[in-house]
């Protein structure tokens, strides 16, 4: 499913408000940079995020898609199986948005009540199909693992906790760890810890034994600045908060990341 190309599938999760958004566009950033890379974002964050911070604008999301042909099986009028997944295939592409190297897809709200189970699973058949076609995917989650799995794609490769300095936080990413391990499968899971002001304050904190420690991300006006004034993330200046991402990545292990310089890293 993951597909012979895609290198890695990476899940950013953790407690609302923590990063997960910010960190997303920034691992895009640096795929991108690279032309040579083929990327796709995903949005699976009903709370929505990564599309303002990538500046996308988004017209139709897989939820519209599934509650069009959720309308369209009530009223009987979906034809048979082929017919149904030859129109999924033909709404879904419309949903892709595609720039350079870049695709964008987003997931939208939560589901609606009912189980639709074959519309989903059809879906996410799609969505798998998709993937393939591309080196990364970048999915920006909601709290835990299991809703990807449910509505985006069954497996990720490398799942990324995010927290600020809060115990509320690092408690929240442990569970979802957990949980992941029990539940889904991965490659490679780290923490990151989010908007650290200075490193005396990391010692603060206890760090979960059993995640691995991927690095702390400053705290960066120009990733404040960029949110207020609801800049594309992809255009910002180089940054503390971006090589802070780019050397979590190296941790991690993703491929692609491992090099000692990355395109436009300064030296
Ligand atoms: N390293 C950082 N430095 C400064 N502000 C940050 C940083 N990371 C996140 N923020 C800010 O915190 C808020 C929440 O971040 P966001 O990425 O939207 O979280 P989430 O997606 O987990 O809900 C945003 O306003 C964002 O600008
Ligand atoms: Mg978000």
């Amino acid at each position: 499913m993951s597909g012979k190309k895609t290198k890695a599938i990476i899940s950013l999760c953790g407690k609302g408000g923590v990063g997960k958004t910010t960190v997303s566009a920034l691992i895009v950033k640096a795929l991108i940079e690279d032309p040579s890379k083929r990327v796709l974002a995903i949005d699976a964050d009903p709370a929505v995020g990564l599309a303002t911070a990538l500046k996308i604008n988004v017209k139709t999301t897989v939820d519209d898609i599934r509650n069009q042909f959720i309308e369209l099986l009530e009223k009987g009028g979906a034809g048979d199986r082929d017919q149904v997944l030859g129109l999924l295939d033909y709404e879904m592409t419309g949903a892709l948005h595609e720039k350079d190297n870049l695709a964008f897809l987003s997931i939208g709200r939560s589901e609606t009540d009912g189980c639709y189970c074959q519309v989903n699973d059809l879906l996410k058949d799609i969505i798998g199909a998709i993937a393939e076609n591309f080196d990364y995917l970048v999915i920006d989650a909601e709290a835990g693992v299991e809703q990807v799995n449910r509505r985006v794609l069954e497996k990720v490769t490398h799942l990324i906790l995010i927290s600020d300095l809060s115990t509320k936080g690092i408690k929240a990413a442990e569970t979802i760890f957990s949980v992941a391990v029990k539940a889904v499968g991965f490659d490679k899971a780290g923490l990151i810890i989010n908007r650290v002001r200075d490193q005396e304050e990391m010692k603060r904190i206890t760090l979960p034994s059993n995640i691995a420690f991927l690095g702390s991300i400053p705290e960066d006006s120009v990733i404040r600045n960029a949110d207020i004034e609801e800049n594309n993330f992809l255009t910002i200046e180089s940054t503390p908060a971006y090589e802070a991402v780019k050397r979590a990545m190296r941790a991690l292990g993703v491929a692609g990341f491992n090099t000692t310089t990355l395109p436009g890293e300064g030296s």
